[in-house]
C-alpha cells in the first residue's frame, strides 16, 4: 500500500492550482502554505495588507497534511518538558499562547463550516514511570493556569493502564479541510497564493527578496513559515531536531475511542477517532517516532504500529497509512520572530515539538500582532532571542553532538564504496549542508539526519530546508 495520508482522501481536499509567476511588489510574502503561513497570511489580508503566499507544493502539503491534528492544551508530557526548562511565568505565558492558538482555531472552524469535534484529551499511563510523568504532568497544568485537568484511574481504553491525565472539551480537526479553508479565507481578503513555487532564496532589505523557480516577488515584510526555516542565518537548524513519525487509520464501524489520547511512556501510542462524511468511523494510531534518517527501516516502525493495533482493536481494517515529520525544540518552546535581533522585515516560525496546532496559529497571531502593534504579552514566551530561549541551549548542544556524530558516520558510509546501493542516479550528499542521505524504505525517499531534507528517488526536494534537489551522477 503507497503511504498517503488520510485526509487527502477526504471529499474536503482542494485541487492544487499550477504555478503562475510570482513577480511584483507585496506588503508581506509568506513562504511556505501550511497551517502557520496560511493563517499568518489571512490575519494580514484581514488587516488590508497586500500578500503574497508562495507554497514549494501544495497548500497543506507539509506536516500539517499529515498531522494528527489534536488541539489541545493537555499535549502529552510536553507541558512539564517546559516547566522543566523554563520560569513560572514563560510556562504560563506558553499556555496563554495556547489557549489563543485553541480559541482562535475553534472560531474559525465554526465560522468557516470545518468539522472540529469537541473530545478530552488523556496523557496515559501503562508503566510505573509513566504514571509518573503523566501525574507531572497533571502539576505543570496547575502550575500552568489551565482548570478542568483531573486524574483518572480507569480511562476508557480496552487495555490495562495505571491511569490518566484527563482535560475535557479539547478539539480535533480534518488538518486538510483547514488548510483548504484557510485559504479560501485568505483569497477572499485578496491573498494571492501561488503553488508549485519552492523559494530558492530570501535576501536584501527594503524590500526584501523571495527568489522563485517562477519569478522574484519583493515586499516589506517576508514570514519564513516551511516548520524548519530555509534560511542559514539565526541558527534554528541547531535548535530543533527532525522527528519523524507513522499514523495508520483503520475503519472500525462504531468509534474505537470516545477521546484524544497520548502514551506517557514508550512505546509512544497516539488514538483518536474520525468521522467519516458517510457516518462510519475510523481510529487513527500514531506513534513509532524517531529522528528523520536514523532508522534501520522504517517500513519496521509501521509493522510496530500495525501488530500493536491488531493486538488491542483485533476487528480494526486498515485503510490509510503515513508518515510525517515536525521539529523537536532544544527550549521546548517554538521559535517565531526575527530571523536575527532586530530584524524585523523577517521574520520566522516553527520548532512546535508535534504540538503545532494550537502552537502554529498563535504563532501566526503573534507575528501579525508584532508587526500590526497589537503585542501580546504571551507571545515573549516564542520569542527567539530572549534570555529563555538561549536557556535551551545545553540541549541544543547535544542535539549538535548528534548532529556531529550523524556527518562523521555519514560520510564514512558515503566514503565506504558500495555503501549506498540503491541511490542509482543520484548523490547521496544532502544540497542543504552536506549531510549524507539515507534510503527510507517505507517512503522510498532519501532521508537527511542532519536537519530533516527529503528528497525523491529522482533527487528532487520533497521537503525539509534543503532549497535545491540532489545532483545527478554522471
Ligand atoms: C505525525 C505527526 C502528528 C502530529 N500531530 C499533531 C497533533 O495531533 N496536534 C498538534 O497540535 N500538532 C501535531 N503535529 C504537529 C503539527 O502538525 C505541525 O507542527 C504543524 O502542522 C506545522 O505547520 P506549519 O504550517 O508550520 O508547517 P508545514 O505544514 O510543514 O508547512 C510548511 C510549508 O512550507 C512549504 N515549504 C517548505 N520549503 C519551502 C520553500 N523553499 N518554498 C516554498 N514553500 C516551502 C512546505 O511545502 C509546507 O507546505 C503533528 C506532527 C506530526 C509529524
Ligand atoms: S538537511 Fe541540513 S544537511 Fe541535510
Amino acid at each position: 500500500m503507497a503511504l498517503r495520508s488520510l485526509w487527502w482522501d477526504r471529499s474536503t481536499t482542494p485541487t492544487p492550482q499550477p504555478p503562475t509567476d510570482v513577480t511584483g511588489e507585496w506588503d508581506v510574502v509568506v513562504v511556505g502554505g501550511g497551517l502557520t503561513g496560511l493563517t499568518t497570511a489571512g490575519l494580514f489580508a484581514r488587516a488590508g495588507r497586500s500578500v503574497l503566499v508562495v507554497e514549494a507544493r501544495h497548500v497543506g502539503a507539509g506536516t500539517t497534511g499529515g498531522s494528527t491534528a489534536k488541539a489541545s492544551l493537555l499535549q502529552g508530557t510536553h507541558l512539564s518538558g517546559v516547566a522543566r526548562k523554563h520560569s513560572h511565568q514563560v510556562l504560563r505565558q506558553y499556555a496563554e499562547a495556547n489557549r489563543e492558538g485553541l480559541a482562535w482555531l475553534d472560531r474559525f472552524c465554526t465560522q468557516h463550516g470545518v468539522e472540529c469535534d469537541a473530545r478530552p484529551a488523556y496523557t496515559y499511563a501503562t508503566t510505573a514511570g509513566g504514571e509518573s510523568s503523566a501525574r507531572t504532568e497533571l502539576d505543570a497544568l496547575e502550575a500552568a493556569g489551565i482548570e478542568g485537568a483531573h486524574w483518572v484511574d480507569r480511562p476508557p481504553l480496552p487495555f490495562e493502564t495505571r491511569g490518566a491525565v484527563c482535560l475535557p472539551d479539547q478539539r480535533q480537526v480534518d488538518p486538510v479541510a483547514l488548510v483548504a479553508a484557510l485559504a479560501e479565507d485568505a483569497r477572499a481578503h485578496g491573498a494571492t497564493i501561488v503553488e508549485g513555487a519552492r523559494v530558492q532564496k530570501v535576501h536584501g532589505r527594503e524590500p526584501t527578496l523571495v527568489v522563485t523557480e517562477h519569478g522574484t516577488a519583493s515586499a516589506g515584510l517576508v514570514v519564513v513559515a516551511t516548520n524548519m526555516p530555509i534560511l542559514d542565518r539565526g541558527g534554528f537548524f541547531a535548535r530543533a531536531t527532525p522527528a519523524r513519525s507513522y499514523s495508520i487509520a483503520f475503519r472500525t464501524e462504531t468509534p474505537a475511542v470516545d477521546g484524544m489520547y497520548l502514551s506517557a511512556n514508550g512505546p509512544t501510542r497516539s488514538l483518536r477517532d474520525v468521522v467519516d462524511p458517510d457516518g462510519t468511523s475510523l481510529l487513527l494510531v500514531g506513534g513509532d517516532g524517531h529522528r528523520t534518517g536514523s532508522a534501520t527501516s522504517e517500513t519496521g516502525h509501521l509493522e510496530a504500529l500495525r501488530s500493536w493495533t491488531h493486538e488491542h482493536f483485533p476487528y480494526a481494517v486498515e485503510t490509510h497509512a503515513w508518515s510525517a515529520q515536525d521539529y523537536m525544540s532544544a527550549s521546548a518552546l517554538p521559535y517565531v520572530g526575527p530571523v536575527l535581533p532586530g530584524v524585523e522585515h523577517l521574520q520566522v516560525a516553527g520548532g512546535y515539538s508535534k504540538w503545532g496546532l494550537t502552537n502554529g496559529v498563535a504563532a501566526a497571531l503573534a507575528i501579525a500582532g508584532r508587526v500590526l502593534g497589537d503585542h501580546q504579552a504571551w507571545a515573549t514566551a516564542y520569542d527567539p532571542w530572549r534570555a529563555h530561549e538561549l536557556a535551551g541551549l545545553p540541549g541544543a548542544v547535544k542535539a549538535n553532538a548528534e548532529v556531529g556524530v550523524e556527518m562523521v558516520g555519514g560520510w564514512l558510509r558515503h566514503l565506504n564504496p558500495g555503501h549506498d546501493e540503491g541511490a542509482g542516479e543520484v548523490s547521496t550528499v544532502c544540497t542543504h549542508l552536506g549531510g549524507i542521505v539515507r534510503w527510507n524504505d517505507a517512503e522510498e525517499s532519501w532521508d537527511c539526519p542532519l536537519h530533516g531534507s527529503r528528497f525523491s528517488p529522482d533527487g528532487s526536494v520533497l521537503e525539509g530546508p534543503a532549497t535545491c534537489g540532489l545532483r545527478r551522477r554522471r
